[in-house]
């Protein structure tokens, strides 16, 4: 295969999210954690120490030759308690800010990424979406000049599962009601505060924003001919996947796209297993492509907002990488305006109730040290990026 080229100002990327670099936080998760509730007992801690030590790893991000960088906004630093609003968290979030623009890079900002202030309702109860509106308020009112992207909630389809469905993450609700309650506040609070961005963007006359939600999208596919998989595969991407994005289509400028599962629906006996990450999970980067297609019908940008492996060892990421990005490539000559890829994660962080197990990391980090150390994949990554080249090598390397 030739090598492929990427359209230019093509957004290449890394994202992490507040709870799991930034270290020294207090919310809803350090409660979890407290109480042990993650595997090994592990506890967030100092994370990634990224609150202190942003600067070196927006130095990675250069090494890399990325030009995008996507992270969070800690609602419970903005607002430690309700109504009181801490200036030098804003300020540091700022500070982040400029760093970035001075570096030449675009950020992508998410101002809810799973975690909630102690004193906050929990997403099932609908008081909450009041109480992110008046944070969406504040934060984007100091923020707004100098960001376009903006995620208003990640993942909103797998935060009502984990925590309201099936109790793994706080507030640990294990109820088919209280899952619904929360997709559904959670889609009340995109809209509204997709409105609230959009009129204070026009207001204060800044650059018109690009507002969005990142979606955690699979791929379902029947395992065989046999019309019950097919239909089992429809309803699975109908509920599991699509109807938030179905929800608030009118309510994005783009869609954010976090991928990182591709399932079969019945058994098939001559499938070949797919390769299997740290964690356990499937690994099949080429389906990225089926779910990019997907969206066509959708006819808006779609921003890869988040993708990548638990690889302590470096031994598949660059394959995924490769293959993954193929994949997109081909979806994009079908039609699909991609205009970015943004990898999980710049750095290893704490990975939710798996703890510091999963190492998602460009970088690896030391825990005991803080020291960081690009991977030979991330090498590879910066490559890509500054060639905006897949070359013919690394196709051939990883086919
Ligand atoms: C989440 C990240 C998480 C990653 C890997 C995504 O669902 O947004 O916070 O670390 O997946 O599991």
């Amino acid at each position: 295969m030739a090598q492929i080229e990427f359209p230019d100002k093509f957004l290449w990327g890394a994202a992490t999210s507040s709870h799991q670099v930034e270290g020294g936080n207090r919310n809803d998760w350090t409660e979890w954690e407290a109480a042990g509730r993650v595997r090994n007992n592990d506890q967030s801690g100092m994370a990634a120490d990224h609150w202190n030590r942003y600067e070196e790893d927006f130095e990675l991000l250069t090494k890399l030759n990325l030009n995008t960088y996507r992270f969070s906004i800690e609602w419970s630093r903005i607002e430690p308690e309700e109504g009181e609003y801490n200036p030098d968290a804003t300020g540091r979030y700022l500070d982040m800010l400029t760093a970035l623009r001075e570096r030449g890079i675009e950020p992508q900002v998410t101002l809810h990424h799973f975690t909630n202030p102690i004193w906050a309702p929990d997403w099932s109860d609908p008081r909450i979406v009041d109480c992110y509106l008046e944070y969406v308020r504040h934060i984007v009112g100091a923020i707004g000049p100098h960001v376009t992207y903006l995620c208003t909630i990640n993942e909103p389809n797998i935060l009502a599962v984990m925590a309201y469905q099936q109790g793994a993450w706080p507030p640990g609700k294990a109820n088919i009601l209280t899952y619904w309650k929360a997709l559904r506040n959670m889609r009340r609070a995109h809209k509204k505060a997709y409105k609230i961005i959009h009129e204070m963007y026009r207001d204060n006359g800044w650059e018109t924003p690009k507002v969005s939600m990142a979606f955690n999208l699979q791929n379902y596919q029947a395992a065989s001919n046999n019309p019950l998989h097919k239909i089992g595969a429809k309803i699975a991407t109908y509920f599991a996947d699509e109807y938030t994005l179905r929800r608030v289509r009118k309510q994005l400028d783009y869609i954010g796209v976090n991928y990182y599962f591709s399932h079969r629906i019945g058994k098939n006996l001559e499938q070949t297993e797919p390769p299997k990450n740290d964690l356990g999970w499937d690994m099949r980067p080429q389906d990225i492509k089926q779910v990019l297609l997907r969206l066509k019908k959708y006819g808006l940008p779609v921003l890869i907002t988040e993708t990548g492996q638990p690889d302590a060892k470096d031994a598949f990421r660059g394959w995924w990488i490769v293959r993954e990005l193929v994949a997109t490539h081909q979806a994009m000559q079908r039609g699909v305006d991609v205009i970015g890829y943004t990898h999980w994660s710049l750095l290893d962080n704490f990975e939710w109730q798996e703890g510091f197990a999963g190492r998602f990391g460009l970088a690896e980090v030391d825990y005991e040290t803080q020291r960081r150390t690009l991977r030979p994949s991330a090498k590879m990554y910066g490559r890509i990026a500054k060639d905006n080249t897949l070359s013919q090598e690394m196709i051939e390397e990883y086919s």
